[in-house]
């Protein structure tokens, strides 16, 4: 999705948006630009705008654009939604007298009326985007409200504001007003970071982290004016307010490769360290200790986990431990079908929220939704801060630290981890609802937990294995995983992995269901992976896998098993721990195989096509 970055302050600001930019290049985009400002002979400044189609790097070989002094200026990478991706339509847009430039991430749901409205005052639209309205509108609110002042400009960009229907974050910069930035935002993400003698503007943290640890988090309807020295915020109603600093405990460098090859790849080798991060403080006594004291488990009688993509599988993966040992039943969604479909949902439900980013657009309005029936929500997030964080009850963080591929893989781990410990701190909560077979099980659990880190350590081992089935596997056009149960949850995030970033078609399903009708697709260039964790459903899953080999399909299996049967040759062994927890060791495997199809494939693994990282549109 499009990404913001704006500077102010004594550095030039060229270099700062253009590595701000690449930062985020991660979210995916089709476009770039930046505006900044030139100081011309007359003394007063000029409004340079430089932007492109493709990368950011058309802007580092602009040789004017690095010639600028400037040290103010606002960028944007652009991900097309209104108006192909093109020159005229990559942001900043201006005003039609240019002295006014947006950056705009978000959709304009009522651009065509604003256009028709300027259009009939006089104004002309070059490009076709949503966003050209907006220096538009603010322009004509200025020359209306004849106030020509600082304050004028706040104003005219209030009353704009207004107009909108629709999501935004923006920045705007003019050369009339050559110290201040102002910016504004609506269910699209942005921070404020706070430097000495300079300030910065980012859609992302990761955009501007290398300079600043301390933000502002923008709330909706809010708005902000940004000098070098000084920033002040304002409401809906421009009255000033007061906003809470708050630092990032992320290092920079978490943001840099260090050495490996690609984001995703490093990501997964941070997964020991990660989960043992998540699991953090919550074992530190006898037993798990949550930020959660004041809710009272035993009114709920249904739990919902909403999420999308990767983090919805987390949730999934997870329902079997909620329903064993929180003894309360339990239904996985995903975000953009719960919060259409007028979920039940009173005081008695528990909402679990997963999101990496906590800033999903669909989950966000899935919350809201529970939160306004009256149910208790909890956010599972790992970005501190994030607009999920600020409107769910409760707050579980996930310590992955930045997580930059789009294919997510720590925070998955992370999340599973985390969600675990959530069901059998429920439980521990209720304990009354156990038996004594099922107490001694929930302490098994519990050190199985502790040993997690190690056994994902262990499980990367396979890497070399599965470097050498993922030479065979890229050349396929489809490729199938099955499993049961919690291996069922695990195929899909697989499938997943392996479809977004090798772009090879793949599907998961749930063994069991193979012979209704799936079964028909079996045929000699098929390749099926098999996960197979569970000692109780071992049998059945292996039957399975049989009948598909029978079929003359290639199966690869990945297990923690021994499996004695001489029609499997591809057995890759991963350490083993109880069902309930395996999909956060099974999917080590899986997500490296994924990485190394798509590696074969010559594909950019971090950046695949058409997909962002984080979807702040619905
Ligand atoms: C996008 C990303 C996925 C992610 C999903 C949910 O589709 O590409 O990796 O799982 O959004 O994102 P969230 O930030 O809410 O976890």
């Amino acid at each position: 999705m499009c990404g913001i970055v704006g500077y102010i302050g004594t550095k030039k600001a060229v270099p700062v948006l253009i590595n701000g930019l690449l930062s985020l290049e991660y979210r995916g985009y089709d476009s770039a630009g930046i505006a900044v400002l030139n100081s011309s002979k007359s003394s007063d400044y000029e409004l340079d705008i430089f932007r492109d189609k493709g990368r950011v790097k058309n802007l580092q070989d602009n040789k004017d654009l690095q010639k600028s002094d400037s040290t103010i200026g606002i960028a944007h990478t652009r991900w097309a939604t209104h108006g192909i991706p093109s020159k005229e339509n990559a942001h900043p847009h201006t005003n039609n007298d240019k002295n006014i430039a947006v950056v705009h991430n978000g959709i304009i749901e009522n651009y065509d009326k604003l256009r028709t409205f300027l259009s009939n005052k006089g104004y002309t639209l070059y490009s076709e985007t949503d966003t050209e309205v907006i220096p538009n509108l603010v322009d004509y609110y200025y020359k209306k409200n004849k106030d020509f002042s600082e304050a004028g400009l706040l104003k005219a960009v209030a009353d704009t504001l207004n107009d909108l229907i629709g999501s935004y974050a923006i920045g705007v910069l003019s050369n009339n007003f050559p110290d201040q930035i102002i910016v504004a935002k609506k269910d699209s993400p942005l921070v404020v970071g706070k430097g000495d003698g300079e300030n910065y503007i980012a859609s992302d943290i990761p955009a501007v982290l290398s300079h600043t640890k301390n933000f502002y988090f923008m709330e909706d309807g809010e708005l902000a004016v940004i000098s070098k020295d000084n920033i002040d915020f304002y409401n809906t109603f421009l009255k000033k307010i007061k906003k809470d600093l708050k630092n990032i405990e992320w290092d920079s460098t978490q943001s840099e490769k260090n050495g490996y090859d690609d984001f995703m790849l490093k990501e997964i080798f941070e997964q020991p360290k990660a989960v043992l991060e998540t699991i953090g403080t919550s074992f530190e006594k006898d037993k798990i200790n949550l930020p959660l004291d004041d809710i009272k488990f035993s009114k709920f009688n249904k739990i919902y986990i909403v999420a999308c993509g990767t983090a919805m599988h987390a949730g999934l993966a997870t329902k079997y431990t909620f329903e064993k040992f929180a003894k309360i039943p339990m239904e996985v969604d995903v975000s953009s079908e719960f919060r259409y479909r007028d979920p039940l949902i009173n005081e008695h439900t528990l909402c679990i929220f997963i999101s990496q980013s906590g800033e999903t657009a669909d989950t966000i309005a899935a919350l809201k939704l529970a939160k306004s029936k009256g149910s208790t929500t909890i956010a599972i997030v790992n970005v501190i801060g994030s607009s999920i964080t600020r409107l769910a009850d409760y707050v579980l963080y996930t310590h992955a630290g930045p997580e930059i591929a789009v294919a997510s893989t720590k925070a998955y781990t992370c999340q599973t981890t985390l969600l675990n410990i959530l069901a059998l701190y429920i439980a521990e909560n209720n304990l009354n609802n156990l038996d004594d077979k099922e107490v001694k099980e929930l302490a098994s659990l519990k050190k199985d937990i502790l040993s997690l880190p190690q056994k994902i350590e262990d499980a990367l081992k396979t890497a070399d294995a599965v470097k050498d089935i993922a030479k065979n596997i890229y050349k396929k056009k489809d490729v199938f995983f099955i499993g049961r149960n919690t291996d069922y949850t695990v195929s899909l995030e697989a499938s997943l992995k392996l479809k977004e970033i090798s772009y090879i078609h793949s599907d998961a399903y749930a063994a069991g269901e193979l012979k209704h009708g799936s079964i028909a697709l079996m045929e000699d260039s098929v390749d099926v992976i098999g996960i197979v964790t569970n000692t109780k459903i071992l049998p059945k899953t292996i039957s399975n896998l049989e009948e598909v080999i029978t079929r003359g399909a290639n199966v690869y299996i990945i297990t923690d098993q021994t499996i004695d049967n001489k029609a499997f040759k591809n057995i890759i062994s991963i350490p083993k721990i109880s069902y309930m927890l395996s999909p956060i060791v099974s999917v080590i495997p899986l997500q490296l195989l994924a990485y190394y199809v798509a590696k074969n494939k010559k594909l950019d693994v971090d950046k695949p096509r058409n997909l962002a990282k984080s979807v702040t549109v619905e």
